[in-house]
């Protein structure tokens, strides 16, 4: 069967070879130590369980759930983003629940691109910003994100033409892979670009709470973001809860209205009893991150000194739990990604699947406890470079 000519714009899967490899290690019995994927080794908070177990119970909850989300849940969205920015939003105008935010991020380019439009995507990044420009119909433009720039892009080199036909502006800070944390300066520039161009900025703040120093900025702390900016939350990292799929979209009103409106023709909106346990988690952000903040900042600590120590070259990341190092000269990403599963069993993942700006640098992801990060280390230190 054809596929459709939207699909046939996808290209191929960039870890596949990696994955096989892996498949491969695993069948020959090899103890592989998987530190390629973002998603967190701990269980979700028990507390946040318990309250989930009992929402289970509530019949009203067996039927469908509110599209946009229920109201409780957006006024608990409303009030964290109160609490921790000191920013208001209208729970019911303002706010829409996602099934992750991945979901909203691939389908708000449906509400606001139109074939033609220009889409700036950094690069490297997170894929869905530029799959969804290319299922939208969008043409995406890519911004590097370069270790010279601390990982911003540099936005005064995008051509006065290419603006001009800019749709959505795509950020994301903590940044995943590289870890980067937006300053105030830029995100103002980014704000003022937009509204001269008259364009949209998306801000995915999935790791929004996955720091350990400084507090990451919304972009609603800065003046004028609610002209124009939209901003992606995700409950996935911050109470690992990657397989329970809760997020949140907020922002300006008619970006917000966009996105809700695709939605309630796609999707039905999340299980209630996942936003009861959601709304819940929220509440209690300030008691329930904390420890498990700790938790990767000790394996942080821990693997960026050994790292150093080996020769490595990386920035300390304040924020995410990724790792973004260069890789040893002489070796493409994907050759020094090979050789370490191929040779230590270990699963890193090459640079250049987040984009062709990721090209030099492999991906670190802190979801394994201290001691299998304490033998992955004795495992790269024998590596023959
Ligand atoms: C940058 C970034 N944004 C969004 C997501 C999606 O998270 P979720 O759909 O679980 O909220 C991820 C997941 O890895 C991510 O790395």
């Amino acid at each position: 069967m054809e596929l459709a000519e939207r699909l046939k714009k996808i290209p191929p899967y960039l870890f596949v070879e990696i994955d096989r490899l892996k498949s491969e290690k695993l069948k020959e019995g090899a103890e592989v130590i998987d530190l390629g994927i973002g998603d967190p080794d701990i269980p979700t908070p028990a507390e946040i369980v318990e309250v989930a177990k009992r929402a289970l119970e509530k019949a009203e909850y067996h039927r469908y759930p509110s599209n946009p989300g229920s109201i409780f849940y957006r006024k608990a969205c409303a009030e964290y983003m109160k609490r921790r920015f000191d920013v208001e939003f209208d729970p019911e105008a303002e706010i829409v629940a996602l099934i992750g935010s991945k979901e909203g991020i691939a389908h708000f380019p449906l509400a606001f691109v139109n074939s033609g439009d220009v889409v700036l995507c950094p690069d490297p990044a997170y894929p869905v910003y530029h799959l969804g420009t290319l299922i939208s119909g969008g043409t995406p433009y890519y911004l590097p994100l370069t270790w010279e720039r601390d990982f911003l892009p540099d936005l005064t080199s995008v051509p006065k033409n290419i603006l001009e036909k800019t749709k959505i502006l795509w950020l994301n800070y903590p940044n995943n892979p590289t870890g980067a944390m937006a300053t105030r300066e830029f995100f103002k520039e980014a704000i003022a670009l937009a509204k001269k161009y008259h364009f949209i900025i998306a801000h995915d703040a999935a790791y929004i709470e996955q720091y350990f120093e400084e507090k990451p900025l919304s972009i609603f702390e800065i003046d004028g973001a609610k002209e124009v900016a939209i901003e992606f939350h995700s409950l996935s990292k911050t109470f690992c809860m990657t397989g329970w799929r809760i997020g949140f979209a907020v922002g300006n009103r008619e970006l917000v209205q966009g996105l809700a409106k695709i939605k309630s023709n796609m999707d039905s909106g999340v299980f209630t009893a996942i936003q009861e346990a959601g709304a819940y988690a929220l509440s209690k952000i300030e008691n329930l991150v904390p420890p498990l903040r700790r938790v990767f900042q000790e394996r942080r600590d821990f693997l960026y000194e050994a790292l150093r120590k080996l020769g490595y070259e990386l920035k300390k990341p304040s924020a995410t739990f990724y790792l973004w190092a260069k890789v040893p000269a002489n070796y493409t990403s994907g050759e020094f990604c090979k050789k370490v599963l191929q040779e230590l069993a270990i699963v890193i993942t090459p640079g250049k699947g987040f984009g062709e700006s990721g090209e030099g640098y492999f991906r670190i992801a802190l979801t394994v406890g201290i001691e299998r990060l304490k033998e992955a280390v004795k495992r790269l230190a024998t590596l023959n470079l």
